[in-house]
């Protein structure tokens, strides 16, 4: 059966764009069907900047919160966090050895991160996408949901198993197929449409964090940055206005239509009319999250004990596949 391994960063918290663009595509997978779902936190992903500790440990358990209260099911997917599985960084100390610098500094991602300033950028920001890479291969997962921002990740990972396969003689390692599927893949600010909508944004107003009421989601939409044309007939007519563009692939994100169902709903109406109805369906549909990631977030030893099992069913999928990869390589056992 296809393998399924996607991961979250516990760097604050949720946004409406790792909603659509991520969980909530998650938990149509495990749904569907027909794959072997695994989902983790990527604990030691976040600390390749700065984390206070305090507020890596509840950031970690709200996100496990917030997977369990889209509806991941820890029977139904190996939900976990990646420290609790030390073969992902065993994995990745190989793949160092195998990726080339070269490739590390062409990540647009390191680029954005590490900004001017690459000399003061820890050694693990450099080296991420190879712990990335090792998260997907130490289960020889054949499939990745992400968002579009993800997709170069995604390819490094490829030329990370293409590498290793040919430096070694074997087809050890599959090649993974990135999935970025749906009308969210990339959610952007509410405040710019030409930025991503992140959990980093010095602006709240940017985002709609999975934690907000439904008050502050309604005022959110209401408030978000637009133009003063009415909705065209088609999606296609949106072209030149990226704010708009956004918060139709919002509408569809959230109303589980297309794009074109939207149109065809709301062509010709303002945003007089548009965004109380989309802060409508937003709130119908994120506010029972945000109380049920309280309800949950009231018993974090539950939640550190789902954690915990997640790992444990990990580590015996992903310990035999480090077993084979030091044979592979010559490591004496
Ligand atoms: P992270 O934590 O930044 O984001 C988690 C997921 O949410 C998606 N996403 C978005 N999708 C649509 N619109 C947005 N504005 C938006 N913002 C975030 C991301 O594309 C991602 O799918 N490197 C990864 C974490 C990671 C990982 C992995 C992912 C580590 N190991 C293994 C997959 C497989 C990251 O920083 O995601």
């Amino acid at each position: 059966t296809p393998r399924v391994l996607s991961g979250i960063q516990p760097s604050g918290g949720l946004t409406l764009g790792n909603y659509l663009g991520a969980i909530k595509r998650f938990v149509e997978t495990q749904d569907a069907g027909g794959h072997q779902t695994l989902y983790c936190i990527v604990d030691l992903h976040a600390m390749t900047v700065w984390q206070d500790p305090a507020a890596l440990t509840r950031n970690t358990r709200e996100l496990a919160a917030g997977y369990l209260a889209s509806g991941i099911d820890p029977e139904k997917s190996i939900l976990f966090n990646q420290s609790q599985v030390p073969e992902h960084t065993q994995l990745a100390w190989i793949f160092n050895t195998v990726a080339r610098m070269g490739w590390m500094g062409r990540m647009t991602q390191w680029k954005d991160k590490a900004g001017k300033n690459a000399e003061a950028a820890s050694l693990g920001l450099f080296a991420y996408p190879a712990l990335m890479a090792a998260d997907m291969m130490i289960y020889h997962a054949t499939h990745v949901p992400v968002g579009e921002d993800q997709k170069q990740h995604v390819e490094l990972t490829r030329d990370i198993a293409t590498k290793f396969n040919h430096d070694y003689d074997t087809a050890f390692f599959p090649l993974i197929e990135p999935v970025i599927e749906g009308p969210a893949t990339r959610v952007m600010s509410l405040r710019d449409g030409s930025k991503k909508m992140s959990k980093s944004d010095p602006s709240d107003a940017s985002r709609i964090n999975m934690t907000d009421d439904a008050d502050t989601i309604s005022k959110k939409i209401r408030k978000a940055r637009t133009d003063a044309e009415p909705l065209p007939e088609t999606y296609e007519g949106l072209k030149d206005r990226p704010e708009a563009r956004n918060l139709v692939n919002i509408y569809a994100g959230l109303a589980e239509c297309s794009v074109a169902d939207v149109m065809a709903k709301h062509a010709g109406e303002g945003f007089g009319e548009f965004k109380p109805a989309l802060a409508d369906l937003a709130v119908e549909k994120l506010a029972p999250i945000s109380t049920e990631m309280a309800r949950l977030m009231e018993d974090p030893a539950e939640i550190d004990r789902i954690l915990a099992r997640g790992a444990e069913r990990a580590r015996e999928i992903a310990a035999p596949i480090l077993a084979e990869t030091y044979r592979i390589v010559g490591l004496v056992r």
